[in-house]
């Protein structure tokens, strides 16, 4: 099996179990200003109709697209079981939900205004392919948005969580060792403009924003155990991390029982550049001679 296909056959047999496991922990997070990372990133595609969700899991954000009248949704996943959740939302009864690849998208050139993508890129192999992909089913001067991950704030359960896990690793076989997945470029301002400007892109706008997850311990642990690095481990072993957890984090816990929890993310807009216009095609070659032209005095 190549790289990409053990990535994605991971990513499969892991959201079989765990459908829905992204929208739990982030559908309840909040940025200061209040909105989800989910409202973060609709808003972004605000004036657009014709939106694709690439790596849409469960449909949550799609079911936030949803909300603005008149519009197209599609929604793409390698994850059956996401899918399936996805077709169960009422709202998402016109969208046309895709079991596919980012990398080979199984829409017509020009099929859309904009794209999004909440946690998912980041995870994607062959990223080349996914930028050229998106940049033939968007229409010229479409959009691109997406939430990537971030990492740890710190100073918080998320960092105390990752150490434990870390350590937790360290001591496992290699057989519980999950792939390494997607590409590190997507995380990175200067790596994701290197993939996304031979594709067409415009420089890519950063913002990185936290995003609060606190909550009572167990919300908080439901949160951090939702990992792609947990999904190979006994029940036992998650049982250990889960009570090293709870002792880890009770000097944070406040007096009303709440520990602070807290992930970055960066928010990635880039645009798909319009092509040049051709003279023949251009507004003052169609006005005629009465407009002023900008060619050479000699042509
Ligand atoms: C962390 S989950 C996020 C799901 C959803 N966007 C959300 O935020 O709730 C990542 C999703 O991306 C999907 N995915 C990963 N690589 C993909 C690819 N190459 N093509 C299509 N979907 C992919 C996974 O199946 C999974 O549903």
């Amino acid at each position: 099996m190549t790289t990409t296909a053990s990535q994605e056959a991971f990513l499969r047999a892991f959201h079989a179990e765990r459908p829905a496991v992204t929208a739990e922990a982030f559908g309840r997070g909040r940025a200061p200003d209040g909105r989800s990372s989910y409202e973060i990133v609709c808003d972004r595609v605000a004036g657009s109709r014709r939106v694709l969700d690439l790596g849409c899991g469960d449909g949550l954000l799609l079911e936030f697209l949803a909300q603005a009248e008149g519009r197209r949704l599609a929604g793409v996943d390698l994850s059956p079981h996401s899918l399936d959740l996805a077709r169960r939302r009422t709202s998402l009864s016109g969208t046309r939900l895709v079991r596919g690849r980012a990398q080979e998208l199984p829409f017509a050139d020009d099929s859309f205004d904009a794209c999004v993508s909440h946690m998912a890129l980041m995870l994607m192999g062959d990223l080349e392919h996914v930028a050229a992909e998106v940049a033939r089913v968007l229409t010229p001067g479409g959009v691109l948005s997406c939430v990537v991950g971030g990492g740890a704030v710190g100073g918080e359960a998320y960092e105390r969580f990752l150490a434990l896990l870390r350590s937790t690793i360290g001591k496992a076989p290699a057989s519980k060792r999950i792939p390494v997945l997607g590409d590190r470029r997507a995380r990175d301002r200067e790596g994701l403009d290197e993939v996304l400007g031979p594709a067409g892109f415009t420089a890519a706008d950063w913002q990185t924003v936290p995003i609060d997850l606190s909550g009572p311990v167990e919300q908080v642990w439901a949160t951090v155990s939702g990992l792609y690095d947990l999904g190979p481990f006994d029940e036992t072993v998650v049982e250990e991390l889960r009570e090293a957890f709870f002792t880890e984090v009770r000097d944070l816990t406040t007096s009303r029982g709440q520990v602070p929890c807290a992930f970055k993310i960066h928010l990635v807009t880039a645009r798909l550049r319009q092509p040049p216009c051709s003279p023949a095609a251009s507004p003052a070659a169609r006005q005629g001679d009465d407009a002023v032209s900008s060619a050479p005095a000699t042509d």
